[in-house]
């Protein structure tokens, strides 16, 4: 599908943002592992959950209402899973691949799981490495690094892992391996990612440790199927921020986000950059921060972003260097490299795309530079690499073009906000 976006000014009104998609994924998979039934309300129908959810149904979890936001999983069990009939395709979902070679590796059947062709690229040797040194039996094409991959489950035994990245993919990967294994399984971070996986393990009964940059997590835990209520995803969020922020004579309130610490770097930046925004009703949920966000229109300030934010705000980055091409001076944005092996090349994507709209952008090997401000030309054709979070970035610019501007294939938008096109055009 095509998008045709015209420029608009002036976007107002109240709206409520999907469930999370971290914890929405970590729902099912918690949720399968634990025993009795856990209830999921707020959960993301974008497909790259969905995906997670079906495949757990190929394994013999109960689930009902699959499809909608209220959905109730009868948990199996750590030992309960099934060997899987076909293969589980997770389509376009990393987090899927990634946490459930974790699941898989110890369960004691054979297994195939695989993507699309933009997963099937995606590099799966950060968390089949580790799993193998945790006794996992896994091959794939280039060493066990691509899908598809074939997994026979074997006994595990528990790990102390050094992750060279911030990655809470890896990180919950290995979790969940050491969930299946004697004693504690351990993992140290080189910075702090996020930890819904760390918090909805303890949720459920787990024994979680952390400290600073370590997580450890005992084995063989008795989980507890649970009530959970998926806050609003701050990822999905920021498109929204951003566009009342960069447009003139705008409000927003965007309703009942989840504010993490882990995931809400955007905030912090958006702080530097002298954003005009306030956080309503501060409450917790199920071990998580949230908050409504109330946003106006800003004149911004550039400012750099990197460092240990990095990992708190990875997905919010080409929506935030969108933020700066209208923000006065130099943006820098740097220690981002991890942006390459996402979706698409989102460093690329993004460069060659915000040319495409006149703006002057330094492409730099760990992120790009932008100085700002600088008027957005319309007119033109964008595309979205079959990247979600691109093609919602290049949305939210066209709103603020001198003329209309196309963005082609952007189904992928339905990876992770289904009703992101519904709710620009209420706004
Ligand atoms: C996710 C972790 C992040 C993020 C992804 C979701 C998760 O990936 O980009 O969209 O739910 O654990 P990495 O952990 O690989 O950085």
């Amino acid at each position: 599908m095509d998008l045709k976006v015209q420029p608009k000014s002036s976007l107002r009104g109240n709206i409520k943002m999907p469930g999370d998609k971290s914890i929405s994924h970590r729902s099912v998979m918690i949720g399968s592992l634990a025993a009795g039934k856990t209830e999921v309300s707020g959960f993301l129908t974008g497909e790259d959950c969905l995906n997670t959810a079906k495949a757990f149904q190929n394994m013999g979890v109960k689930i009902e209402g699959l499809g909608s936001e209220e959905m109730v999983i009868h948990g199996v069990g750590l030992n309960g899973l099934q060997e899987p009939e076909s293969i589980l395709d997770v389509g376009n979902s990393g987090t899927s691949m990634r946490l459930m070679l974790g699941i898989l590796s110890g369960q004691d059947f054979y297994s195939v799981i695989t993507g699309d062709e933009s997963l099937s690229q995606r590099p799966m040797a950060r968390v089949t490495d580790p799993l193998k040194e945790m006794g996992a039996e896994i091959y794939g094409r280039d060493n066990g690094n691509l899908a598809p991959l074939t997994v026979r489950g074997q006994e595990l035994t528990n790990l102390e892992y050094d992750s060279p990245v911030a990655s809470a993919q890896v990180k919950s990967c290995i979790l969940l391996a050491g969930l299946q294994a004697d004693g504690a399984t351990i993992v140290n971070e080189p910075e702090k990612s996020r930890d819904h996986t760390e918090r909805m393990l303890e949720y459920f009964g787990a024994e979680v440790e952390v400290s600073g940059l370590q997580v450890s997590v005992k084995g063989r835990p008795a989980l507890k199927g649970k009530k959970i209520t998926v806050p609003s995803d701050i990822s999905s969020a920021a498109f929204f921020l951003v566009a009342a922020l960069i447009n003139q004579d705008s409000e927003l309130v965007l309703e009942n986000v989840g504010l993490n610490p882990t995931r809400a770097g955007i905030l912090e930046v958006l702080d530097e950059m002298e954003a005009d925004y306030e956080l309503l009703d501060e409450r917790l949920e199920n071990k998580e921060p949230i908050a409504d966000i109330k946003v106006k229109s800003s004149d911004l300030k550039a400012t750099t972003i990197g460092g240990e934010v990095i990992p708190k705000l990875i997905d919010e980055i080409p929506i935030l260097a969108v933020a700066a091409t209208q923000a006065e001076g130099r943006t820098v944005i740097k220690d981002a490299a991890e942006l390459r092996v996402k979706e698409t090349d989102r460093i690329s994507a993004m460069v060659t795309e915000l040319k495409k709209l006149g703006i002057e952008v330094e492409e730099k090997e760990d992120g790009m530079i932008i100085e700002g401000p600088q008027s957005i030309q319309g007119g033109v054709q964008c595309q979205s690499y079959g990247d979600h979070r691109i093609a919602m970035s290049l949305a939210v610019a066209g709103l603020i073009a001198k003329e209309d501007i196309v963005i082609t294939n952007t189904d992928c938008i339905k990876t992770s906000f289904p009703n992101f096109i519904d709710l620009i055009d209420e706004i």
